[in-house]
């Protein structure tokens, strides 16, 4: 018995052990229930009385240090693993979530391919102008409202610095430039000095359309804001003109579409109207072209202005213009 233990002893501390596989052979061949020691154990029972505590001494000691190898191997591997580094290089990427436009490029642009196709090209203008763009060469009055500190955000107090409040500026821009025939559209950031709330922002965004040749006439604008209108709205929206006062057109009129939430039969949004204003427009005045030396003997033409924030409004049925300032993915992931 004595030199059973012996040569169990010897075997155990001649074993090598580099991987957890062999740590677990290890266990099962010495120290699990149906391992060598536990028959060591049951041997003990058989043997004659007065040998019982040499050798029941001997096989404690056997135990403990197999127990004590088994230990520190296992320890030894532990260390080991941590040591190892613990990004997995052969992980295929975590896919990168992409973005998606703003609802309000997304309309701006849909607004460019309506309007391209009908022969308009794009133009843009500052956004800091002087009194001369946004209102004197667009014929306001020197007493007119929006001139107001009220209205407009003037850049210093200077009467000559100031955010544009329309696009329409661009229009005087363009005709300054270049000469008939005009046919373009100016999209822009505009700034009103207005309190924030779901209807009204302060920044906003508007398009202008300006077409300037000879023979154009109001039937030319009714039919191009037809043409949008249905386009843009679906085919079966209709158009209604409402006269109007704008200083920079004779004719002025306001548009009106049938509502895109109800389909005309009333609702809250078109105040059971049926109808939704979406945008101003007119003959541009005669002054306004002789101020941008155009010869307006020679030369007629129309102008039409709308809010891009309106009519996305109005199309996506977004209640509130505030959205399309907070940047909340939330709203901004339902246009992916
Ligand atoms: N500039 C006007 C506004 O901001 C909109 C407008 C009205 C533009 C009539 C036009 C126009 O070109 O003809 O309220």
């Amino acid at each position: 018995m004595l030199d059973k233990i012996d040569i169990l002893k010897k075997e155990v501390s001649g074993c090598v052990i580099v991987t957890i596989e062999e740590l677990e052979d290890f266990r099962l061949k010495y120290l699990s229930k149906k391992g060598l020691l536990s028959q060591l154990l049951k041997d003990f029972k058989t043997i004659p009385t007065d040998q019982k505590k040499l050798v029941g001494q001997k096989i404690n000691e056997l135990k403990q240090y197999a127990f004590q190898f088994y230990t520190s191997a296992q320890t030894k591997l532990n260390d080991k693993k941590s040591s190892a580094p613990s990004i997995d290089y052969t992980m295929p990427p975590e896919p990168l979530k992409t973005g998606s436009r703003h609802p309000i490029s997304i309309v701006r642009k849909e607004i460019f391919t309506i309007f391209s196709r009908i022969g308009f090209t794009v133009s843009e203008g500052p956004e800091i102008e002087d009194d001369w763009h946004v209102f004197s060469g667009l014929n306001f009055p020197k007493e007119h409202p929006a001139r107001d500190m009220q209205d407009t955000f003037f850049i210093n107090k200077d009467p000559d610095h100031l955010l544009r409040t329309h696009t329409s500026s661009v229009q005087i821009r363009v005709m300054e430039a270049s000469s008939p025939p005009i046919r373009k559209i100016f999209p822009g950031r505009v700034f009103r000095n207005e309190a924030i709330s779901a209807r009204s922002h302060c920044i906003f965004h508007q398009v202008e359309g300006l077409y300037i040749d000879t023979n154009v006439s109001f039937a030319d604008l009714k039919q191009t804001l037809l043409y949008f209108s249905k386009e843009f709205f679906g085919p079966s929206t209709q158009i209604l003109l409402r006269p109007s006062f704008f200083p920079f057109t004779e004719p002025s009129a306001e548009l009106d579409i049938s509502c895109s939430i109800c389909g005309g039969s009333g609702c809250t949004v078109c105040k059971y109207t049926g109808f939704v204003e979406i945008l101003g427009c007119g003959m541009v005045d005669p002054y306004v072209l002789e101020a941008s030396n155009i010869d307006s003997e020679i030369y007629t033409g129309f102008a039409f202005g709308m809010g891009i924030e309106r009519i996305t409004m109005l199309k996506y049925q977004i209640n509130d213009i505030r959205y399309f300032f907070e940047n909340d993915i939330r709203f901004l992931n339902q246009f992916s």
